[in-house]
């Protein structure tokens, strides 16, 4: 029997009823991710990818369909899922280190238990001589990095990032999904990663989703079978994402002909 999966969605379907009229965001989706497994997801804007990542977080209900982590259905309000949001979420009245003991603090964990993870934490993401800055006191890199480790330190069983490394330079970007890779790699963490940039799912990720334009449905899964750490601008890079890159220009041919001339 095969093992079960880290997280199980299945068949989830959302509308959003507005005074304007009713969109259909998720049109059955159901995918599953393994335990440890690095899964990215790419859709056309607007195609509900934030949708999703809320619903399987516990921050939004579905109509229908299931949310399973380690076998067990999951609901509104669940805190095994740690959040990267897509808009920068630190509170910029708190420190590196207060952000990143947040969630400890909200769970009531003691002070010194807090200052022993925190620390644990700066180490990390390689934030030692900062934790006493304020957010505005930190570059943008910094701040996805502390984004990353407030949502590591309550050790979630899932990791979703939402465009955690978008509206960055090409370089800072660069840098930082290799320190995601490592982090990932030394927490063991399981990974669903969000991203509009398919060079970026590519490179990272074991498996890669692809969603059709609103409402979603998965139109394509890539196993990416390249070896870590991975070249760019290699060969197999290249090929995984001229495969990508035609499915989604297939798809985006697709909605320009719905819109008419
Ligand atoms: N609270 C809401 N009420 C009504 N409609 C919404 C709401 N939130 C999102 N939508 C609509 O649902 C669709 C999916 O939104 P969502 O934010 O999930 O897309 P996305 O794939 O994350 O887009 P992007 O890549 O631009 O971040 C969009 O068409 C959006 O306008
Ligand atoms: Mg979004």
């Amino acid at each position: 029997m095969s093992k079960t999966p880290k997280l199980s969605v299945k068949r989830l379907y959302k509308t959003y009823r507005t005074e304007n009229g009713d969109t259909l965001v998720l049109d059955g989706i159901s995918f599953d991710v393994h335990e440890g497994e690095f899964l990215s997801i790419l859709g056309p804007s607007g195609c509900g990818k934030t949708t999703l990542l809320k619903i399987i977080a516990g921050l939004l209900e579905a109509d229908s369909g299931e949310v399973l982590i380690d076998g067990e259905e999951v609901g509104l309000g669940h805190s095994r899922v740690g959040y990267v949001f897509q808009q920068e979420s630190l509170f910029p009245w708190r420190t590196v280190r207060q952000n990143i003991e947040f969630g400890l603090e909200i769970r009531g964990v003691p002070p010194e238990e807090r200052r022993r993870l925190s620390d644990r934490m700066i180490d990390l993401i390689k934030m030692r001589g900062l934790e006493d800055h304020l957010p505005h006191e930190i570059s943008g890199g910094q701040a996805r990095k502390t984004e990353m480790a407030r949502s590591l330190i309550t050790e979630p069983d899932i990791l979703v990032s939402d465009e955690g490394l978008s509206n960055l330079d090409a370089q800072t970007r660069n840098y930082l999904q290799e320190e995601f890779l490592r982090i990932w790699q030394e927490t063991g963490s399981t990974v669903i990663f969000v991203s509009h940039n398919v060079d970026e799912a590519v490179f990272m990720s074991d498996r890669i989703l692809i969603l059709s334009n609103v409402p979603a449905r998965i139109i394509g899964e890539y196993v990416v079978d390249l070896p870590r750490p991975r070249v760019r601008a290699s060969t197999g890079c290249l090929q995984y994402r001229a495969k990508i890159l035609d499915v989604l220009r297939v798809e985006q041919e697709k909605a320009l002909a719905r819109q008419g001339p």
